[in-house]
């Protein structure tokens, strides 16, 4: 690649070392939009500010989990510097030496999620450590990686993507609003992605219309906001995305999704999915608190053959904690069953770009999954993002389904090469 579309965020991002008025920081703290480029011109810069000053010293990249920074810097970042340093990479041993005018250092590598990680750090000296998505590390993780840089000259080079304003991160190293931040000798530059000159028109637009809510403010503006309010409060729109009834094409497949409950409620939703949209025709909710009665497992089965009556199902998704009902499922022998992928931001987001991108619809006779749309919140007095777990259930169920059924249909959104 060549560097003369370097815009000048990226250029200070990459040079600040260098330059009179900026030398003299600490650290550096990138945040911002999606694919601004943060990560491309800090990696390069890290690796010439370490180059240019240090011999036989070590440093750190430390990403989300190894295989996410190997995936999105160390890769991406022989071929930024093919030509211009000699890089060996031992990725088994999850390091890298390089070499330039006569200099050597070796470069480690961290994840901040990874047990093992957190080990290897507590007993490492560094010369200079670049945290990529620093902003999704446990904080324990990122103190002992900045304890660890006790080398002379040694720098810190953080990016991230803005998360929630109440986020440890914001707090201490961006708001300067706060005395911890006050106290800290960084450079702050904010991202947005016209500071990517690589960018067409046509992908802006396409991960401007990837999210919406906080999660719009966060990624696209690059403000570090509450996730408060209705969930999906700008994402559904009712005249657009509920539908009177569903026509079958011919092409469809059926899939059922399942939110199991006992005491509370429990919501199952029909799902008919097409080549790029998925339409939810039919659905059944029961609420034992509310009728005072609650349903055995086997009350909760019938319910399940009568929703699937007259349509062929690939799967019935479940929760994957309601054990007793995917046994009793499995014991009838009549569904394949499979358990859901249960993580509540990620599934939340997912449904929001399925919803910003017409991949959703739900038929007017749902009438409990309606109502919950206009129910389900954000928890706004929880420091992390959170929802407040009332109306909840078809919620759930349509959760399960995106983040387990819809996963071919997401990739294609986000497109080759992209951001998931
Ligand atoms: N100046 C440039 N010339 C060519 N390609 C670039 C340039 N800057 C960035 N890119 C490319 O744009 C894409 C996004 O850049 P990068 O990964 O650095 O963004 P980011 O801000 O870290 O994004 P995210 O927040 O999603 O991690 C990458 O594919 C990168 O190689
Ligand atoms: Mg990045």
């Amino acid at each position: 690649m060549t560097y003369e579309n370097l815009s000048s965020k990226q250029l200070q991002s990459m040079l600040w070392w260098s330059q009179p008025d900026t030398k003299n920081y600490d650290a550096i703290v990138c945040d911002g939009s999606v694919r601004s480029g943060k990560t491309m011109s800090m990696t390069v810069g890290f690796v010439l500010w370490s180059m240019k000053n240090f011999n036989n010293q070590s440093f750190a990249f430390c990403g989300k989990t190894i295989d996410s920074l190997k995936r999105n810097v160390i890769t991406p970042m022989q071929k930024w510097l093919e030509g211009v340093v000699k890089a060996k990479v031992n990725l088994s041993s999850n390091f890298l030496d390089i070499s330039l005018c006569g200099h050597t250092n070796r470069y480690y590598f961290f994840g901040g999620k990874d047990e093992s990680s957190y080990q290897l750090i507590q007993g490492i000296t560094l010369a200079g450590i670049l945290l990529d998505e620093v902003a999704l590390m446990p904080k324990s993780f990122v103190e002992q990686a900045l304890a660890r840089c006790s080398v002379t000259g040694s720098k810190l080079w953080f990016n991230c993507n803005p998360d929630s304003s109440e986020h440890w991160f914001f707090k201490e190293w961006i708001d300067e609003n706060s005395e911890k931040t006050i106290n800290k000798n960084r450079l702050h530059l904010h991202f947005t992605m016209d500071d990517n000159f690589s960018l067409s028109d046509e992908i802006k637009q396409r991960y401007e219309r990837m999210y919406s809510g906080v999660f719009y403010d966060r990624y696209i503006r690059g403000l570090w906001v509450l996730a408060e309010g209705l969930v999906y409060g700008t994402a559904f729109r009712k005249e657009h995305h509920i539908v009177e009834n569903y026509t079958p094409t011919g092409y469809e497949f059926y899939y059922i999704s399942c939110d199991y409950g006992t005491l509370n409620p429990c919501s199952m939703g029909l799902w008919a999915v097409e080549k790029d949209k998925a339409v939810r025709i039919k659905e059944y909710y029961y609420d034992g608190r509310q009728r005072g009665v609650q349903k055995t497992d086997e009350e909760y089965y019938s319910a399940l053959e009568k929703l699937a009556d007259g349509y062929q199902i690939q799967h019935v998704i479940v929760d994957p904690s309601a054990a007793s009902f995917i046994t009793t499922i499995k014991r009838h022998g009549k569904f394949r069953v499979r358990k859901a992928d249960n993580s509540v931001i990620d599934g939340i987001r997912n449904t929001m770009t399925l919803l910003e991108n017409d991949r959703i619809f739900i038929c007017e006779c749902c009438k409990d999954i309606i109502r919950e749309f206009s129910l389900y919140r954000w928890d706004e007095k929880s420091i992390k993002d959170a929802v407040i777990k009332e109306n909840d259930h078809a919620m759930d169920d349509m959760r399960y389904f995106v983040n387990t059924t819809m996963k071919r249909i997401l990739k294609e959104i986000h497109g080759k090469g992209g951001r998931e």
